[in-house]
């Protein structure tokens, strides 16, 4: 089943991929009300249209902020803006994020097979710290890289380009990189990482460049892809 040849580093995308982004909202279902699902798949899309305009403004601030004003909208479109209760109960939930039941085995195998592993996101770094201890998967990480080091969201080259400057990498082809957005997924590819797309929501592939060179549902089998 060896799909992926030749990698030294295995990246992961944070928020998506190891962390469930709608765990926040789907907590609160009772006290969100029927507007629970689309609240939360508001809170996402504008969380992340944000980083896509505000990389393209050259106004960059940081994700932990971009995140707020994402959930500010999505709580004034479901009429919800006045419930600052319901607010900061979100935010607090979204700051200690589930990571996806497979994910510390999964991290364990990868390490067993002498690959190196990382984070690589947009997130805060304190975000992305605080998810990281929540899940228990620190000590299965070898670092920790977020868009912070460079004031940029993904799919700047330059975000990519924080992996190999930390592991000193010659060749972006020995980078394994797994996101579950296509749009992270086709940019990662077409930097030169060999990218596995984790097509945990059923989408149809992006029409952007780049190629994933295998597709999952789920990061379960992840460890049977990449030769030791
Ligand atoms: C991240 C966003 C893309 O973690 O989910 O970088």
């Amino acid at each position: 089943m060896t799909q992926l040849d030749g990698i030294q580093v295995c990246v992961f995308d944070a928020y998506g991929t190891l962390f469930d982004v709608h765990a926040a909202a789907a907590a609160l279902k009772q006290e969100i009300g029927p507007k629970a699902d689309q609240l939360s798949a508001t809170w996402r899309t504008k969380q992340l249209e944000y980083t896509w305009l505000r990389s393209l403004m050259s106004a960059y601030k940081p994700f932990w902020d971009v995140t707020q004003d994402g959930l500010d909208y999505a709580l004034e479109e479901a009429g919800l803006l006045d419930h600052a209760d319901l607010r900061q109960k979100l935010l607090d939930l979204y700051f200690k994020l589930a990571a996806y039941q497979e994910v510390p085995d999964m991290l364990t195998r990868l390490r067993a097979k002498g690959l190196k592993t990382a984070i690589l996101s947009n997130g805060s770094m304190d975000m992305l710290n605080g998810a990281v201890d929540s899940a228990g998967i620190g000590d299965r990480l070898d670092a920790i890289l977020s868009v912070e080091m460079v004031g940029i969201f993904k799919p700047d080259p330059r975000v990519y380009q924080l992996v190999t400057d930390h592991f000193d990498l010659p060749d972006r082809s020995s980078v394994a990189f797994m996101s579950s957005n296509g749009w992270d997924a086709s940019g990662a590819a077409y930097y030169g990482f060999q990218t596995v797309w984790v097509n945990r929501f059923g989408k149809p592939w992006e029409r952007l460049e780049g190629s994933p060179k295998a597709v999952l549902t789920t990061l379960d089998s992840l460890p049977d892809l990449i030769a030791s």
